[in-house]
């Protein structure tokens, strides 16, 4: 699971949360270059005292200006950053490289022989996006972090499907949506009543957070998330100590968010 320093923590100085998440547990975290905070990210790792290689750093290229590459924007993370390298490297927003996702792939992978990013990916890339770089790729892409959560779900079968063709891994993000960004759903039953299930299992507090955590987790999803509260934080990374979802859980999540489409963190071209 990682900590995002985007929607809520966007444009706003990333320091004191980051030093949270890590004091809290967190290892891996989520920054990019349009959240427009990577220094304050880099003031947190250096704060935090953890080794560099206990940590997980993933940053995201926005769009390029004509001067500029993948690489020499990577550069220009790393030093605001205060990194010699990220451990993942996504391309952001497939819209922001229309007509060049091709050539921008390459430059991905330049900076990935480089080692100046362990791994890269992409972001938000749909079917046809990712056929697009797929062909004549030295590099897949390892990982596309996308919206998941059950009102988009159906909506995503194929390109799930493909990801599993090419052994990309799934990331999600916004996958808390449906239960703050649009209480009142058809969901909202469903993830209660399995909560009330799981609690009593185990024996101890499971937040409605949890119940959907667990549902992308039981999928091998890697769930980006954020909190700007420590108790908020230990919880989601509580999660894989939730009891599993039952097949017919799964089930009732997925029929009632097929019930809605709902995509909420809409990114402009
Ligand atoms: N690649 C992309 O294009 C893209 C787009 C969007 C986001 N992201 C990444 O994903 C990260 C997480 O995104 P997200 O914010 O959409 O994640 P999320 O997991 O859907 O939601 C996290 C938010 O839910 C709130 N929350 C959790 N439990 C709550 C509760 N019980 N009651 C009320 N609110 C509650 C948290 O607020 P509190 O602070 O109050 O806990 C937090 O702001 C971002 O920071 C970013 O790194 C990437």
């Amino acid at each position: 699971m990682a900590f995002g320093t985007g929607t809520s923590l966007r444009q706003k100085n990333a320091q004191n949360p980051v030093e949270n998440a890590i004091a809290n547990g967190f290892t891996h975290i989520d920054g990019a270059q349009m959240y427009e905070n990577e220094e304050s990210l880099g003031v947190a790792i250096r704060a935090s005292g953890t080794p560099r290689s206990a940590l997980f750093v993933t940053t995201k290229l926005d769009r390029l200006r004509p001067d500029q590459t993948a690489k020499t924007a990577l550069q220009v993370s790393l030093k605001k950053l205060g990194l010699e390298y990220v451990d993942l490297y996504l391309v952001h927003v497939p819209g922001h490289h229309a007509g060049r996702l091709k050539e921008v792939w390459k430059m991905m992978e330049e900076c990935k022989r480089e080692r100046l990013a362990k791994s890269i990916g992409v972001s938000n890339f749909e079917v046809a996006h990712l056929q697009e770089i797929l062909e004549g790729a030295e590099f897949p892409p390892s990982v596309n972090q996308i919206e998941i959560h059950p009102y988009v779900w159906k909506s995503l079968q194929p390109v799930m499907a493909l990801h599993k063709e090419h052994g990309i891994i799934t990331s999600s993000y916004g996958g808390l949506s449906p239960l703050f960004r649009a209480p009142g759903g058809p969901l909202d039953p469903v993830i209660e009543k399995i909560r009330i299930r799981l609690e009593s299992t185990r024996g101890q507090p499971v937040s409605i957070s949890q119940v959907l955590n667990k549902w992308l987790q039981q999928y091998g999803i890697l769930v980006v998330t954020t909190s700007s509260k420590a108790g908020r934080m230990r919880e989601y990374l509580d999660t894989p100590k939730v009891p599993e979802l039952t097949a017919e859980e799964i089930q009732s999540i997925e029929n009632a968010g097929a019930q809605r489409y709902h995509k909420f963190l809409v990114l402009s071209d």
